[in-house]
């Protein structure tokens, strides 16, 4: 094609770039983002698409607002970067702190911030092995987390993370990382006599601790929807059980809130949803709507005086942590989150895509289950909806479904093969949301 201004970079793009998840084959067709407005993304042909997963979850402001820039332009002339460590500090990330000791779960008033999710979790992890052993527990150094979890990519998150395809190329694992299943309502099978199919995902926590031991387990690492995983909703009952679960062994409870924080579920924080006070939390994504790279930990009060008495430092420690510029982006997102209701916002826009998915594919014969909470949904398809048996990668459905998305204008990501994930930003307008389910619907009939 004539002036194929994306083909022309993508070109140069091969000779000199690694991407994340690097492969020549599904960057053949890539698209080069030249430029973004709102939930609208342009390509270097000045080809528009939706933003079908705001970036990576991360960008629920949308591009282009001046709010963001003008807070990092001005941060930038005031004071680019200075020390986070011990001894030094500066303002707006002591401003940030406040703000989140405000909006966060009642307990968690101390946090830490990194560059993103996957250094949050290995603060967090290292948070929890130095809290026991501050308690006197010193073997207590398990991390339990879920199948089809997602907690990054760095060594150690990377473990926590439950989705196999991320483990066979770095094995072996580092051995105290175990996995439970998830609670997964559509593919979970609850044991005959179960109370529930929530009680019983959350009871498979209680075995896995008994069967290493309480005295060996530190913590247990869960997002409250399972996001990059295939969104994955846990029923109404096993939040509260697995909180039950980790008071009676003395296990902390980790939160993973770097998709749901800042109101992508329709509320602040996913836990809200079940009234489950966690005992730290990570964040990172939309807390500067992915304007620069910033995340961090939270932890209750009970660590943070716990930390603090221990008179000696812990050796943890990053270079852009409590960086000013993304502490400044962060507090002006925390504006727009609280001017603009984004939990509210995105409850309703929630339901309507999540309503609009189901009315336009509940009935089709490879639609196996629709899902969502707040503006997060999942759309999965399987060979046989009667044994839930999912397609094989050799079918090609997911490509071919990206295809088909994105040939009509629309840009997002599967879980492999079966889920299309959905997200996108949460200022999308109703006709924006509308036409994802269109596309939706149309895709997934050109391919199945
Ligand atoms: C729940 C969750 N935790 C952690 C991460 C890792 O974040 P990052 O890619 O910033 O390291 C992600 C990224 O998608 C995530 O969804």
């Amino acid at each position: 094609m004539p002036n194929d201004a994306n083909a022309a970079l993508l070109d140069r793009d091969r000779n000199h770039l690694l991407h994340s998840l690097h492969s020549s084959k599904v960057h053949e067709n890539a698209r080069v983002w030249s430029r973004g407005e709102g939930a609208l993304l342009y390509d270097a042909n000045g080809e528009s698409y939706l933003d079908g997963l705001a970036g990576l979850w991360n960008n629920t402001a949308g591009n282009g607002r001046p709010e963001l820039v003008r807070a990092a332009a001005s941060q930038l002339e005031e004071l680019a970067y200075a020390s986070g460590y011990a001894g030094s500090s500066n303002p707006r990330a002591i401003e940030l702190a406040e703000r989140l000791a405000a909006i966060c779960y009642p307990q968690i008033n101390r946090f830490y911030f990194t560059s993103g999710g996957g250094e949050s979790s290995d603060s967090n992890f290292k948070m929890a092995r130095y809290y026991w052993k501050l308690k006197g527990r010193p073997e207590k150094v398990k991390f339990i987390s879920r199948q089809w979890g997602y907690h990054g990519v760095t060594f150690a998150a990377m473990c926590a993370t439950g989705i196999s395809p991320y483990h066979p190329m770095f094995e072996p694992l580092i051995p105290e990382f175990v996995h439970v299943p998830s609670p997964y309502p559509y593919r979970y099978q609850a044991p005959a006599g179960a109370a529930s199919q929530g009680i019983a995902a959350a009871d498979e926590l209680e075995k896995k601790i008994l069967e290493e031991g309480p005295e060996t387990v530190a913590m247990f690492l869960a997002e409250p929807v399972q996001g990059a995983g295939g969104v994955i909703v846990p029923q109404d009952d096993y939040f509260p059980r697995v909180r039950e679960i980790c008071d009676e062994y003395d296990v902390l409870l980790a939160s993973d809130e770097v998709i749901t924080g800042f109101g992508r579920t329709g509320r602040m924080f996913g836990l809200e949803h079940w009234g489950v006070q966690p005992d730290m939390i990570q964040f990172a994504k939309a807390i500067t709507s992915g304007y620069f790279p910033l995340g961090g930990i939270g932890i209750s009060d009970e660590i943070a005086a716990t930390i603090d008495e221990a008179g000696k430092p812990w050796m943890h420690a990053y270079t852009y942590s409590a960086h000013p510029v993304g502490c400044a982006v962060g507090l002006a997102m925390l504006d727009i989150v609280r001017d603009e209701d984004f939990p509210g916002q995105a409850a309703e826009k929630g339901k309507r895509l999540l309503v609009g998915l189901k009315d336009a594919l509940i009935e089709h014969p490879h639609v196996g289950d629709i899902r969502g909470l707040g503006l997060m949904c999942g759309v999965e398809v399987v060979k046989d909806r009667a044994t839930k048996a999912p397609f094989a990668p050799e079918d090609g459905v997911g490509p071919r479904l990206m295809q088909a998305m994105v040939s009509r204008g629309l840009f997002t990501r599967l879980r492999g093969e079966d889920v299309i994930c959905l997200a996108p930003p949460i200022v999308a307008s109703n006709e924006q949301i509308d036409r994802i389910v269109e596309i939706v619907h149309d895709a997934v009939n050109e391919v199945l």
